[in-house]
């Protein structure tokens, strides 16, 4: 069944955190943004740190940073499954990805709209999961881009050519229409924000995007 995991990016408090805990699905992705990558400051280290004591899932961290490294070594690994990082900020420079794994963390990669999922290719063996921004990386309850689902599908037939185990996800918009279109096109995990945080049940809501399997 497909993984979904909930951008807590536009609430967050302890309330809203307690009362999804309650709930069925999968990961909480915290969305990390340092106002250099992306232009929205957030979650600083110790607010993460603080948030992975009090959940009862796993973390799905997306880092929209440029000093990846500092926040790698900050990071309290406590309740962390991903640690998601920038095509587009790290630089060709593989020792990162290296250096999440050996923290025992799956290590993922995200790109940005524009960026071309070929440019990744080379890099599919070192990573558990591409992350596919399917807005521009920055704030919640945008439109989804529908030339994200192309991409999606020449990954999927890249890694099944390559018979590979990465997983795909797909970050922006999702909405119970999005959701079907992304796994038929191949999406294994889908990141929702504003869609399940603004519905009157929040677990109709997640159960909405799952139903297409
Ligand atoms: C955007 C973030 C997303 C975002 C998703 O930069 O990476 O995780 O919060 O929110 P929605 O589902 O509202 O597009
Ligand atoms: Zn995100």
């Amino acid at each position: 069944m497909t993984k979904i995991s909930i951008s807590i990016l536009t609430k967050n408090d302890n309330n809203t955190i307690e009362e999804l805990n309650k709930l069925d699905f999968d990961y909480f992705h915290i969305d990390v943004m340092d106002g250099y990558f992306v232009k929205e400051t957030n979650f600083p280290v110790s607010k993460i740190n603080q948030i992975s004591n009090i959940v009862k899932k796993p973390l799905d961290v997306h880092l929209m940073v440029t000093d990846i490294d500092s926040y790698i070594d900050n990071l309290s690994l406590s309740n962390i499954e991903y640690i998601t990082i920038h095509y587009e900020a790290f630089n060709g420079n593989i020792e990162l990805l290296k250096k999440i794994k050996k923290k025992g963390i799956k290590c993922g990669l995200s790109v940005k709209p524009i960026t071309s999922i070929k440019e990744t290719f080379y890099l599919l063996d070192n990573i558990d999961l591409i992350l596919i921004m399917s807005v521009e990386p920055g704030y919640g309850g945008q439109k989804f881009i529908p030339s994200s689902l192309e991409k999606i599908k020449e990954l999927k037939e890249e890694i099944n050519r390559r018979n590979l185990t990465t997983i795909i996800s797909v970050d922006g918009g999702i909405n119970e229409d999005t959701a079907k279109l992304c796994i038929e096109s191949g999406a294994d995990m889908l990141v929702t924000g504003s869609y399940v945080i603004k519905a009157d049940n929040y677990q109709n809501a997640i159960n909405s995007l799952r139903n297409h399997n």
